[in-house]
């Protein structure tokens, strides 16, 4: 058995496909960090009976509030941490104790698109090749190793709304399926 705990911001759903896949394996989601006392994610986390903390970044550096999510998390003895739309830069104080155990989902093909705009960005290019990454957290803005990247070939007519829902699908079919894959390798290892 491993430990998982997803970091998020907002709507949750990629929190919500890990979680439920999860659930089918011997591993646990232990536990939802949230920085948004509003997230939808949350709301996601009492229906599934994820304990989930609220650590706020407003007010202090990022420094301060990842100090308080390490207090938070551990206690809970995680082996991996998966970010799924978090919406915070992580500074190397998180980032070394859990060297090579954070893992996060962009929603273009890295490097193209980095940041917070990825999915209009790849809707505006002439790309005809769309998708996701998975890759490993280093101390840059998504630019840390690729663990996976899954495309999709677009036509060309597509409106903003279908590529979003064709690149949420994929992730939410993806993501789960590599999280489970390095929560088997790590309980692999630990026996
Ligand atoms: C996803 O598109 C993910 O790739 C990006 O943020 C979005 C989060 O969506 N990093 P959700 O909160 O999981 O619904």
């Amino acid at each position: 058995m491993a430990r998982l705990a997803v970091f998020a911001s907002g709507n949750g759903s990629n929190f919500q496909a890990i979680a439920e896949a999860v659930r089918r394996t011997s591993h646990s989601v232990r536990c939802l960090i949230c920085d948004r006392a509003g997230a939808f994610a949350l709301e996601r986390a009492r229906a599934l009976g994820i304990p989930a903390h609220v650590v706020s970044y407003s007010g202090r550096s990022r420094e301060e509030s990842e100090g308080e999510i390490l207090d938070v998390i551990e206690p809970y003895a995680i082996d991996l941490i998966a970010l799924a739309g978090f919406m915070r830069l992580l500074t190397p104080r998180l980032i070394d104790r859990y060297p090579e155990r954070i893992i996060n989902i962009h929603p273009a093909l890295l490097p193209k698109y980095p940041g917070t705009r990825a999915i209009a960005e790849s809707y505006d290019s002439r790309d005809t090749e769309l998708g996701i990454t998975i890759h490993r957290v280093d101390y840059g803005m998504d630019t840390g190793p690729t663990i996976v990247q899954e495309s999709f070939r677009r036509v060309g007519n597509e409106t903003m709304e279908e590529i979003e829902r064709h690149i949420h699908n994929l992730e939410h079919a993806t993501y789960p399926r590599i999280v489970i894959q390095l929560l088997d390798s790590i309980d692999h290892r630990s026996r």
